[in-house]
């Protein structure tokens, strides 16, 4: 997607074919710095700090990851101990655990000598991959928002009101994001769409990311207080909700930013349609049970401070609870399938159960 006219992904090896370029999300939207990984310590590290975020771009990076520890030192010790540092970064998203498998099965086999080069395909082809699968989600979303728009006459009265949650954008992935894809391509095509925009305490990612995002493509958006959902779609403005996941498991129950769960209770009681954008490597198949999930918990200081920028654009952090307050910082929460209207993957959209995902993926692993 593009910023200031230039078109980005949210990572790409840099001009010298080895390092490897993604957009630093802490200092967003107040600084746009693109920052360069050179090793596979700066790779954990970048995911662990959330300098990159999202579960399908934290798994595209640690496949870069692995490269980078490929390039110094191609051994079996070297490469395991890449697979486990990267993969005890962040534990919710899949596609984390997804991606190393994957890399690690294609280079096991091969010569020592081999293995750089071939981890680096391997990433590119991580790369490309997703941000295909993304563009069909979109494809797929936004014949469901046309449907809505249609249906409900909307599309001469008033624009399509899409709420979202965190930050399922294209700084999530490499490209398009997820949630968001349906949106781009529906407001590129001349659909009439607005977005409600979750603020996403504790860390904000919909009101720093998704709003910032939504804004360089001139998406119409509005951010909210996670409080407000539940009452603006009582008030019937909100058409549909989509969200992201960073897990769902072969059942159809769906791992996703904390807040995501009350927002579809929220959807149920006012019979708001309630879709998640789910790529393949977001799906679990081997949990069926969805409290086998680990929810990854994050330092209590994200709950008791806030960070921005001061008048003068001076990156601060304020504390807003009293000292000795103790502060729960649960990243994610669960939300039943029963409360899902529909999953929308790369090969169309299907209901949230394990016969309707198997019947899309019958050739899953
Ligand atoms: O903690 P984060 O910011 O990595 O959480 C991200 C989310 O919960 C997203 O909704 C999810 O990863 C889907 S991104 C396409």
């Amino acid at each position: 997607m593009k910023v200031g006219g230039v078109a980005y992904r949210a990572i790409s090896l840099d001009g010298d074919g080895w390092g490897v370029r993604v957009i630093d999300q802490t200092v967003l939207p107040h600084r746009f710095d693109v920052v360069r990984l050179e090793t596979v310590e700066d790779t954990a590290r970048a995911i662990r700090t959330m300098l990159v975020r999202g579960a399908p771009l934290i798994g595209a990076t640690a496949v870069y990851g692995v490269a980078l520890a490929m390039r110094s030192d191609p051994s079996d010790a070297s490469l395991d101990s890449a697979v486990e540092l990267l993969a005890g970064t962040r534990p919710t998203a899949v596609n984390l655990r997804w991606a190393l498998d994957h890399v690690r099965e294609s280079l096991q086999e091969l010569p020592a000598a081999g293995r750089a080069d071939a981890a680096y395909r391997a990433a590119r082809s991580v790369c490309d991959e997703d941000v295909e699968r993304n563009r069909s989600i979109g494809r797929h979303g936004l014949a469901m928002l046309h449907e809505l728009a249609g249906d409900a006459g909307r599309a001469l009265e008033r624009p399509l009101n899409v709420l979202t949650h965190c930050n399922a954008g294209w700084l999530a992935t490499v490209d398009w994001g997820t949630a968001t894809s349906a949106i781009y391509q529906g407001h590129d095509a001349g659909l009439q769409v607005h977005v409600w925009v979750d603020e996403t305490r504790p860390r904000l990612q919909g009101a720093t990311l998704t709003a910032w995002e939504l804004g360089q493509h001139g998406v119409p958006h509005t951010v909210i207080p996670d409080s407000a959902a539940a009452y603006i779609m009582r008030k019937r403005e909100v058409d549909v909700v989509i969200v992201g996941t960073d897990r769902t498991t072969g059942c159809g129950d769906v791992a996703n930013k904390i807040g995501t769960y009350p927002l579809a209770l929220a959807a149920a009681d006012n019979e708001v349609p309630f879709y998640v954008a789910v790529p393949s490597p977001s799906i679990d198949w081997g949990t069926e049970d969805a409290g086998l999930i680990p929810i990854e918990e994050r330092d209590a200081g994200e709950v008791t401070s806030v960070r921005g920028v001061d008048v003068e654009q001076v990156p601060r952090a304020v504390r807003i609870t009293p000292a000795k307050s103790r502060a729960m910082n649960y990243a994610f929460d669960v939300t039943p399938r029963r409360l899902v209207t529909g999953l929308i993957t790369e090969r169309g959209i299907c209901g949230a159960s394990g016969d309707e995902l198997r019947r899309l993926f019958p050739d899953h692993r």
